[in-house]
């Protein structure tokens, strides 16, 4: 009989307590597939005298994080704290160096200091295993790492936070406004009380540069990634996203490019048959472009405790049978340093609104400056603001702005912030004009 997988397990929240009482539900099932039984042995939190319900397991309690991962008895360390930082990065380098591998749910952890993990992971010859940091249940680690071993990567790309596509996801069928659906995330314990990190897309990116190193073998770094949030997004967008044949969706996008590895996280229109588009509410999605095979996608759930578990507990079942993969898919040594493709380089569609004053020689201007960097449109679509009709009886009344929404062929991101800043400069347009990439397929 092979001795039980003894772990410690640092973080008893809805992520915590959720894989203690799954280890403990499939007790059988674990032990059939891994050839030995996993058991927590010591756990720690921040307050102890919380009332719990971790299953049946009853572990010893260790005063803090850095001593459970020192702990003789534990094989494994559980990391389900949180944050880049100490207590988090502490116990994870205290359990590398003792000899531990490591399980954990931290992509800002991975994100940030990734590298110098995974150094301590290869260099005393264990694992650092962390599916619990990206998209809940959904095994994109182990199909980056693993499953899709003998193709390269031309994009990944996925929909890596259940907050956004939430909100999106009311917005466009209920026709509700960004504030509406954000504070009923939050009523149903979707998004933070700070929602900061979910809707300007800082979650989504911490993820995509994860996946990023993965698929094309850089070392990992999220300053690298280029990010916008869904906080400016209007119902009158994904209308005009529908009627064009698009959903919006906050996409986090990594593709390989002539200027290097582009990685970017921002609201993107998605042609509405692609597999990416039919994603809503919580649920997360990743798609990868391997060369050779055609696209595959895998959905499911993002969050919650019994997703994020379900990561953790099959990256402990890996280390129960004695698999060993490297954190980020190949040796350190085989990875290269980012070359980041500047995003004023990138290429694509463009939808562009603009409140236009209504009056006579707008257009030409707008046309004359997209002209003038070389733009061109695929479709533009002008509606008429409430009340005064288009061009209105009285050519002295007060110009009132009209949406025009403008959808151009490829262009590149430095072209349009240029001509959208010579139009602002000529006085035709109302506001901040709106832009939201399109992404092909
Ligand atoms: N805040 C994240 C989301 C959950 O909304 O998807 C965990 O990554």
């Amino acid at each position: 009989m092979v001795a039980p997988l003894k772990a410690g397990l640092a973080g008893l929240g809805t992520v915590g307590s959720a894989v203690a009482r799954l280890i403990a539900q499939q007790r059988d099932l674990i032990e059939a597939r891994c050839g030995r039984g996993i058991e927590i042995v010591a756990v720690t939190a921040r307050t102890a005298d919380k009332k719990r319900d971790l299953g049946q397991a009853k572990p010893r309690w260790v005063s803090d994080p850095a001593t459970l991962a020192a702990d003789e008895e534990i094989d494994v360390f559980v990391e389900l704290i949180g944050g880049e930082g100490d207590p988090a990065k502490l116990a994870v380098k205290t359990a590398l160096a003792a000899g531990k591998s490591v399980v954990t749910a931290n992509k800002a952890l991975l994100a940030r200091h990734g590298v110098e993990l995974a150094a301590l992971a290869e260099k005393h010859g264990v694992a650092l295993n962390f599916e619990a940091a990206i998209g809940g249940a959904i095994p994109i680690v182990k199909t980056l790492r693993e499953g899709v071993s003998g193709n390269s990567f031309a994009r990944v790309y996925g929909i890596l936070n259940g907050t956004c596509n939430y909100i999106l996801t009311r917005m466009e069928q209920e026709r509700l406004s960004f504030a509406e659906c954000l504070k009923d995330a939050q009523r149903l314990g979707y998004a933070e009380a700070d929602p900061t990190f979910d809707v300007e897309g800082f979650d989504t990116a911490q993820k995509l540069a994860l996946i990023a190193s993965l698929a094309f073998g850089i070392r990992v770094n999220p300053d690298a990634v280029y990010v916008e949030g869904i906080s400016s997004i209007t119902p009158e967008d994904l209308d005009a996203a529908d009627a064009l044949g698009y959903r919006v969706k906050l996409l986090g996008v990594a593709v390989r490019t002539a200027q290097g590895i582009e990685q970017r996280v921002h609201p993107t229109m998605v042609p509405k048959e692609t597999a990416i588009a039919q994603v809503m509410g919580v649920t997360n999605a990743a798609s990868l472009d391997a060369e050779g095979i055609a696209p595959i996608t895998l959905v499911g759930p993002g969050a919650g405790g019994a997703a994020t578990a379900s990561s953790v507990v099959a990256d402990l079942c890996d280390i129960a049978r004695g698999a060993l993969a490297p954190a980020f898919g190949r040796p350190l040594s085989r990875l290269t340093e980012c070359r980041q493709a500047p995003m004023q380089r990138h290429e694509g569609g463009y939808y562009i609104r603009l409140a236009a004053l209504d009056r006579p020689g707008t257009f030409a201007t707008i046309a004359k400056h997209l002209a003038d960097e070389n733009i061109s449109l695929e479709s533009i679509v002008q509606r008429h603001p409430g009340g005064r009709p288009h061009g209105g009886d009285d050519p002295n009344s007060p110009a009132t702005p009209a949406p025009v929404i403008l959808i151009t062929y490829a262009t590149t991101e430095d072209a349009v912030r240029r001509a959208l800043n010579a139009i602002k400069r000529e006085g035709v347009i109302a506001g901040q004009p709106q832009v939201i990439r399109i992404e092909k397929y």
